[in-house]
């Protein structure tokens, strides 16, 4: 057997250049343990409707399992003939059971319906591994927040000095989008555990085999209503392609704070030496190149979603062979993020915060400003009016070259008459970060009980 599946209504072989574009053995092997476990549920299913005799059965399965341990041990390759991984598998399977046996276990199925099962038995084990990987990130990020409950930083909106925050809070708010993201990995799984065989090349299967029963088999909840849409569906693995692409995003934005926390102007961290990298030329260097690794894959990521998003939008149904291109780009971006997790979670749990340094920066930039208003109020100014109170005293700061702590009673009361003295009370740093202790504030006590919800929720994973 040439490991081609067709060829009875040909007089020839393809052209070169035809079959060099056509191969894909090159990436779908991977596949090849999936296609061998749809391989023996749809022996089962052929036998199930008697169309292989119990002692055919054995043998079939018996072939399979050969054939898998040839596979895994890399005995068993694709060669240059075989077009794809099905190609292929039967070619090895008719090699050890003569093709009278071998010959019958493709009746009933089609390509189609198997590389779009095969398909999303791979995305259910891949993303699966992605979650567990992004576990370890969000809990160096949490250990972090642990070890660091207290300490203030200048907390930023327009990359500017906004209001003070705990470090432990803007930590945690890079972990609470990756809890979502694995929350996107489980509430897809539960789309992909649909299962397209028995749809056949598109119209279903006519030789009273169950698809049911094959889905069960291999792990599925149910097979798919439409064996159209079973067989031409990708929406599915557009999904997989955004959930890897946001979660990239989600990555890239945690690793460009921490490129600028480890800059000299900043100075809130250093990377470990194992997490980062030096230069060639200039010997001081300690370079960030995990986080701007992971910064220039969500750009690839997010070209693997826009590329298969290309590739589906004009496909009329049902099959057609553009549809062979889903597979690079999501191969892809999985193994881009079963690396690059790892070491963003290495690099994040070793990261050495300078505390001093973040508490010393805290209030500058009149970061406080807020907090005169909102003492304003409490003295039942309305709150334009103490905005305007709290932008002079920022006002006259500037002038004075000095931050708003420092205005003495005199500057206060030549702003205003309400800004008594007592108004330097709310000026520090501890109390403006105390003060916002509604749920989901940076106050101590509430970011104390978010590492508690976020262990919760992190547990139920
Ligand atoms: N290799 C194809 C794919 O990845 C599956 C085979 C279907 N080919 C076909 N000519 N019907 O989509």
């Amino acid at each position: 057997s040439s490991g081609r599946l067709w060829g009875g209504r040909f007089s020839g072989g393809p052209a070169e250049a035809m079959f060099a574009l056509s191969v894909s053995t090159q990436f779908d092997w991977r596949l090849a343990r999936y296609d061998l476990a749809g391989s023996r549920a749809h022996a089962a299913a052929l036998h199930r409707a008697d169309l292989l005799t119990d002692d055919e059965l054995a043998a079939m399965v018996d072939g399979l399992d050969r054939l898998e341990a040839d596979v895994v041990s890399g005995a068993f390759r694709p060669t240059p003939t075989d077009e794809d991984v099905h190609g292929a598998l039967e070619r090895g399977l008719i090699a050890l059971l003569g093709s009278e046996l071998g010959g019958r276990l493709r009746a009933g199925r089609s390509r189609n319906d198997q590389i779009a099962t095969l398909l999303r038995l791979y995305l259910r084990d891949s993303l699966r591994a992605v979650g567990t990987e992004l576990l370890g990130l969000v809990a160096a990020l949490q250990q972090q927040a642990r070890t660091h409950l207290g300490v203030a930083m200048p907390g930023r909106t327009h990359l500017q000095h906004a209001q003070p925050v705990l470090l432990s809070h803007h930590l945690l708010a890079h972990a609470w989008p990756l809890l979502r993201d694995l929350d996107r990995i489980v509430d897809l799984d539960k789309r992909l555990s649909i299962s397209p065989y028995g749809s056949g090349a598109l119209a279903g299967t006519s030789l009273g085999l169950d698809p049911q029963a094959v889905a069960l088999d291999l792990g599925f909840v149910d097979s798919v209503p439409n064996s159209i849409d079973g067989t031409a569906a990708r929406d599915l693995a557009a999904e997989a392609g955004y959930v890897l692409a946001q979660t990239a995003v989600d990555l890239s934005r945690l690793s460009e704070d921490v490129i600028l926390w480890c800059t000299h102007e900043f100075g809130f961290a250093t990377l470990d030496d194992a997490w980062s990298t030096g230069s060639s030329i200039m010997p001081q260097k300690k370079n960030p190149d995990v986080a701007e690794l992971a910064r220039g894959k969500a750009g690839r990521l997010i070209g693997n979603l826009a590329g298969l998003l290309a590739t589906l939008k004009g496909l009329p149904l049902a099959y057609n062979r553009d549809l062979q291109e889903d597979k690079e780009p999501l191969f892809d971006s999985i193994d881009q993020l079963l690396v690059l997790v790892p070491a963003v979670a290495g690099m994040v749990g070793t990261l050495t915060f300078h505390p001093d340094r973040l508490e010393s920066l805290a209030p500058r930039g009149f970061s406080l400003a807020t907090d005169v208003a909102d003492w304003l109020v409490r003295r039942r100014v309305p709150f334009a009016e103490a905005h305007e109170l709290a932008g002079a005293c920022v006002r006259r700061c500037e002038r004075e070259g000095i931050e708003l702590a420092d205005l003495t009673p005199e500057m206060l009361q030549e702003i205003s008459a309400q800004l008594t003295p007592d108004v330097l009370s709310v000026l520090t740093v501890e109390g403006s970060i105390n003060s916002r202790n509604g749920r989901g504030g940076t106050a101590t006590a509430r970011v104390a009980e978010q590492l508690e919800e976020l262990a919760a929720q992190a547990a139920t994973f």
